[in-house]
């Protein structure tokens, strides 16, 4: 599929999570700085929507259930975290956000 335009840039606040339908898939996207970072919705650890339960402050994402955190420009787990945050690719062109949008990003979850 390759690149997909997303959203428009003004769609997305910083510290905002706006979630998108893409191909059928939900895919959040939010803002630090200039930059965008689009990932799965679903929080790593037990699968809680992040739409719901994830915070942005200070380029970090939290997961309010447990609080793993991650930085979101590098996706790296913070703290009691221990998986690391899954993500798109992102540009930005012409005031829009588009990802690269191979396949839906998913993650192993333990029972
Ligand atoms: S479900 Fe998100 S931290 Fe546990």
């Amino acid at each position: 599929m390759g690149w997909q335009r997303l959203c428009s840039a003004q769609e997305v606040a910083t510290g905002g999570l706006t979630g998108i339908e893409i191909q059928g898939v939900k895919v959040l996207v939010t803002r630090v700085g200039d930059t965008f970072v689009a990932f799965p919705p679903l929080c790593p650890h037990m699968a809680e929507p992040l739409e719901i339960s994830g915070v942005c402050a200070d380029g970090m994402l939290t997961c309010t259930k447990h609080i793993w955190q991650w930085e979101l420009q590098s996706g790296e787990p913070r703290g009691e975290a221990e998986k690391p945050l899954l993500y798109y690719p992102v540009r930005l062109q012409d005031g829009d956000v588009w990802i690269d949008f191979e396949r839906e990003l998913t993650y192993d979850y333990d029972d």
